[in-house]
């Protein structure tokens, strides 16, 4: 084939040629994409750039750390999406914290955290809130509808107040239970 021809957009072959090189060049791309990403989903992939904050040590102290009940929660199973196209996008979104790593003074450092703690947890918490803290209640499932007779009297209530609210009048998971996993900045 000559190459001219293939980027000559005139060219009637040469169009086909590129859509056809497209797809094949995006699909497999995708398919790609979706392994590395799969691979670069574990909390030590989060802790190369996190290195020297406490994240990891604090969410292993919490109920989340797998002390009680035996589960340690990952970062992922709270911070990402689920659903593989979601799942692209918040790491597209994350990848622009590659730019912040640049860019921030001392970002790995325990101090940078320590003094962005308050503005990093808000920023996370919208997120939690902008998809009804979904990642809480994949795990957590019908946390309303049953509830186990184990479950303290203080938390029955709480829930069973919320539910009765119209959807749009509820308060998500995370409007409730901060520092679940990290201590919750009081300022
Ligand atoms: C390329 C380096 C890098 C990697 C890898 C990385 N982060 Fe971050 N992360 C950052 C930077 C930089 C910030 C601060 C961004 C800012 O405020 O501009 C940040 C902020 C955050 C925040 C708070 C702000 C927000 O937008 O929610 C969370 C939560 C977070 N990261 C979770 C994770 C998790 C979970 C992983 C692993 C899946 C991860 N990070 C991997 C660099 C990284
Ligand atoms: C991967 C599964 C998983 C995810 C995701 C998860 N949890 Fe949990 N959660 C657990 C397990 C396991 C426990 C410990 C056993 C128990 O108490 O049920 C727990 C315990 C708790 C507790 C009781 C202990 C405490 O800290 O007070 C609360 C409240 C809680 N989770 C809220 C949340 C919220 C809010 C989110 C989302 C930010 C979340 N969980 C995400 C699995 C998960
Ligand atoms: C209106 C406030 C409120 C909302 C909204 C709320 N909770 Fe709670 N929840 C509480 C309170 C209060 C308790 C009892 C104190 C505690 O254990 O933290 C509790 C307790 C819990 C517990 C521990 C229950 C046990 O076994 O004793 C879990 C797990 C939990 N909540 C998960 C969730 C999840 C997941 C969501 C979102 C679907 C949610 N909660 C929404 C107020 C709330
Ligand atoms: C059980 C769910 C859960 C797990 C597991 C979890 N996080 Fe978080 N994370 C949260 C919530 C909820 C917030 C919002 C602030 C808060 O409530 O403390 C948050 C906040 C953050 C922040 C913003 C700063 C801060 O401390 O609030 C960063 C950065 C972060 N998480 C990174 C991580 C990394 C890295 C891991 C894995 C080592 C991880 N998280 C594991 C639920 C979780």
């Amino acid at each position: 084939m000559n190459w001219r021809a293939l980027f000559k957009p005139s060219a009637k072959y040469s169009i086909i040629a590129l859509i056809v090189v497209g797809v094949v060049v995006g699909v497999v791309g995708y398919f790609a994409t979706q392994q590395t990403l799969h691979a670069t989903s574990s909390d030590a992939f989060c802790m190369t750039c996190h290195r020297d904050h406490s994240l990891r040590d604090e969410v292993m102290a919490s109920a989340h750390g797998g002390g009680s009940a035996g589960v340690t929660v990952q970062c992922q199973d709270c911070h990402l999406p689920h659903g593989p196209f979601d799942y692209l996008l918040k790491k597209i979104i994350v990848t622009k914290d590659i730019y912040g790593f640049l860019t921030i003074d001392g970002f790995m450092t325990q101090e940078w955290l320590d003094e962005n703690r308050k503005e990093q947890a808000d920023k996370a918490l919208a997120h939690f809130r902008s998809n009804d803290s979904a990642n809480c209640r994949h795990c957590h499932t019908r946390i309303y509808e049953d509830q186990p007779d184990t479950m303290k009297r203080m938390a029955k209530m709480m829930h069973k107040n919320n539910f009765k609210k119209a959807p749009d009048d509820r308060k998500t998971c995370v409007d409730c239970h901060k520092g679940v996993a990290h201590p919750y900045p009081k300022s």
